[in-house]
């Protein structure tokens, strides 16, 4: 039985990859997560205690990491400050984590001669315009517009390093949008659901046309296992499921979908910086590594979304006040 230590295994994505794995194979999951305001335990609630263990720590804490390495065959490493607009406004915490954090599981991982796998996303690359008829792929050069996606792009730069310098087993993956359940209610689907839900209106930064790639988190999942056990040592995958949509679009499709009027929204203020277009082609992962993406009807999947919020109020009700107030003091 492999022993998988997963990083931010109570965010978003972290906790439906540690949800996949136990259904998929048969790995004891250690979950690394500070539990800042994006994690929480209540995300692992149900599963088999007997296969999951939760420690709540910091991945820039050498000493914890070091001693937790030691028993595991395996890291994935999802934990990270996640959300551009919070990087806009309070970069530090993206630098210590992402960066400091990823430094820090690396040395970890050179000692102790473990498989790492380094979960990242598509900004690194930047943005495209809106009629390019070109995607990223593995040899897009790195061109990161915010905080955050600057951040990811060192973190990334980091690992590429240490596989070359000092040998470390690592993969990385650059990912699309994810949606889904448990997404905190800061990110755009969950913020616009919660609000239809308590009655306000979904709120679209500058003219709502941004296009963003999207991925349901379950194909997320499934294509970071296909690196883990099929990928090549060094390399770099890109993951995504051909989901191109204009925000625009997804909040119209979502007002529908909720029974009200598709013309139900604001313009707001735009995010500074803002990114125009991402785009992935993700030939390399579906042709070397025979993934394919199973959640592509993004009807049903926004229809599941919607009710597992619907169904799921004490989950994000208790953050969604503070989130708004953070919104609000930008004209968002
Ligand atoms: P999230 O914000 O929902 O979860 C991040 C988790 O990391 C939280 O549980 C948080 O407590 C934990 N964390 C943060 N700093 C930590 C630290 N210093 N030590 C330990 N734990 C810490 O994020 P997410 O959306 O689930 O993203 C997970 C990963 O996937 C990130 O690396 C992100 O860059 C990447 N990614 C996200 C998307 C997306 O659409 N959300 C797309 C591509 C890639
Ligand atoms: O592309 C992968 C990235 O996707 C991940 O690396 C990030 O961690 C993740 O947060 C996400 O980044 P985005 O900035 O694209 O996601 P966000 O949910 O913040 O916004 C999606 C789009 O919706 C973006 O164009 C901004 C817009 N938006 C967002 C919010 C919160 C709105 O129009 N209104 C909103 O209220």
């Amino acid at each position: 039985m492999r022993r998988s230590l997963v990083t931010g295994g109570a965010g978003f994505i972290g906790s439906n990859f540690v949800r996949h794995l136990l259904a998929v194979a048969d790995d004891s999951v250690t979950v690394l997560d500070k539990l800042t305001y994006a994690g929480s335990r209540s995300s692992l609630e149900g599963l088999d205690p007997d296969r999951v263990s939760v420690v709540t720590g910091d991945i820039a804490d050498a000493v914890l990491v070091d001693r937790l390495f030691s028993g595991h065959d395996l890291v994935v490493h999802f934990a990270a400050e996640t959300h551009n607009d919070n990087s806009l406004r309070d970069p530090g915490p993206f630098l210590h984590s992402n960066i400091v954090g990823t430094y820090t599981l690396l040395e970890a991982a050179r000692k102790h001669g473990i498989r790492f796998h380094h979960v990242s996303t598509d900004e690194v690359y930047g943005d495209l315009e809106l009629d390019d008829p070109a995607r990223f792929t593995e040899l897009t050069p790195y061109n990161p517009s915010s905080p955050y996606s600057s951040t990811k792009a060192a973190s990334d730069l980091l690992v590429r390093a240490w596989v070359r310098s000092f040998g470390v087993r690592a993969t990385i993956s650059n990912c699309s949008n994810n949606y889904g359940p448990f997404q905190h209610v800061e990110k755009f689907i969950p913020r616009q659901i919660t609000n239809v839900l308590q009655g306000q209106r979904p709120r679209l930064y500058g003219d709502g046309l941004n296009v963003r790639d999207w991925i349901h988190t379950e194909d997320h999942s499934s294509a970071v296992l296909a690196v883990i056990d099929r990928g090549t040592i060094g390399e770099t995958y890109l993951i995504g499921a051909d989901g191109e949509r204009s925000n625009i679009e997804v909040v119209r499709t979502l007002l529908r979908l909720m029974g009200e009027p598709e013309t139900a929204f604001d313009l707001v203020r735009d995010r500074v910086g803002h990114d125009r277009r991402y785009a992935i082609d993700s030939t390399r992962l579906r042709s070397e590594l025979g993934w394919t993406p199973r959640f592509v009807d993004f009807e049903a999947g926004l229809t599941h979304t919607i009710e597992w919020y619907r169904d799921h109020s004490p989950w994000w009700e208790p953050g969604k006040e503070a989130v708004e107030a953070l919104y609000g003091a930008t004209g968002q």
